[in-house]
Formats: C-alpha cells, sequence, structure tokens
C-alpha cells in the first residue's frame, strides 16, 4: 500500500496525492513505510511447508508468516534454475534481457548480473530504506568482488556468492 504511494511520488504530487487519499480511504495508506523481507529458497517445493499440508516437515516460522499474510496458491518464476530466476526477481526483467541465462554461475564464471540493472534494492534505496542481502547471491563475483551485491544497492551484503555444494577447483 504505502510503497505504492512512495514509488509514484516520481510521477508528481497530484498523482501522489490523489493515489494516498484512495488509499487512505481504502486504509492500507498509513504513515511509516512498510518493510520488505524477500526469502527466496531453493529446492523448496510448495509442498514441503506445513502451511500448503506437508503432513510430517515442520515449519512453524514460515507457518505463522502463511497464517498472518497472503498464502498464494499460483505462482510462476521466469526460470527454474538460480542465477536466472534470481536476475528477474531482484530486477523485474526477463533473464534475457539482463543476459543472465540459461545456466547459471560458477566460481570459475566470469560476469555477472550487470550493473546497468536495476535492482529493488537500488528503488527502496533513495526512498530512504536500508538495504541488506543476506544468504546465497548467485548472481556473480567478479574481479575483486565487482558484481556482489553492495555493487546493486545493497548497504551490507552477509552470504556466499554461490551455491553451497559448488566448490572453487584449482587447475592442475
Ligand atoms: C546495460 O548496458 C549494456 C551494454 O551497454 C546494454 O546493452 C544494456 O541494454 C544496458 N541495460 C540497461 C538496463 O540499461
Ligand atoms: C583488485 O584489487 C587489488 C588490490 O587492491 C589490485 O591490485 C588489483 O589490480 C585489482 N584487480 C582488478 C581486476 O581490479
Amino acid at each position: 500500500g504505502i510503497n505504492f504511494c512512495r514509488l509514484r511520488r516520481r510521477l508528481g504530487m497530484a498523482y501522489l496525492l490523489f493515489t494516498c487519499l484512495v488509499l487512505h480511504v481504502l486504509s492500507i495508506c498509513s504513515a511509516s513505510p512498510p518493510n520488505f523481507v524477500l526469502l527466496f529458497a531453493d529446492d523448496l517445493g510448495f509442498g514441503d511447508l506445513g502451511c500448503y499440508g506437508h503432513p510430517s516437515s515442520l515449519t512453524p516460522n514460515l507457518d505463522r508468516l502463511a497464517a498472518g499474510g497472503l498464502r498464494f496458491t499460483d505462482f510462476y518464476c521466469t526460470s527454474p534454475v538460480c542465477s536466472p530466476s534470481r536476475a528477474s526477481l531482484l530486477t523485474g526483467r526477463y533473464q534475457t534481457r539482463s543476459g543472465i541465462f540459461p545456466g547459471v554461475f560458477y566460481p570459475g564464471s566470469i560476469g555477472g548480473l550487470p550493473l546497468n540493472e536495476t535492482t529493488i534494492a537500488e528503488v527502496l534505496k533513495p526512498l530512504g530504506y536500508a538495504t541488506a542481502a543476506v544468504g546465497k547471491w548467485h548472481l556473480g563475483y567478479g574481479a575483486n568482488g565487482t558484481f556482489l551485491p553492495t555493487q546493486q544497492g545493497f548497504d551490507q551484503y552477509l552470504g556466499i556468492p554461490y551455491s553451497h555444494d559448488q566448490v572453487s577447483v584449482s587447475k592442475p
């Protein structure tokens, strides 16, 4: 709700006021902007979670999030593998546009998500948000970390650049 208002700020005060008025009437335009926590999991089927009916795997924290929010039953990803799907999730663009397809990055890969791509962090930061990426990045490392999250709008990054099962292989 409020973030929609805030993103619209660029389009002019009149439109902003109109939008906020409409949203305020709908009671979803609050005084402080919401926090965003985007969880993106590898190798997790929807049926693996308790809130989607798994009979024995226990996921109480995710179940609690689902109980207090919206639980979607339809979700489309732009790619079945990691790097392309992350590129499109963070930029809102098909991976074919940023060139991060069809495969994933490996420790020996060069390049990364092009720095001129606009990530959600780069959209939110000018609106006053503090931004952080935690966990697997998988959108490139680059010489001296050129393609790490801190070059793409994230204030902080604590994580690994590749999958947990990808290891650097030293050349003979
Ligand atoms: C980024 O730069 C490349 C190379 O100049 C260009 O092809 C691409 O369209 C640019 N992407 C964006 C989102 O501006
Ligand atoms: C990486 O950083 C080191 C140390 O600052 C520097 O000597 C080297 O030239 C850098 N490499 C590239 C590709 O920027």
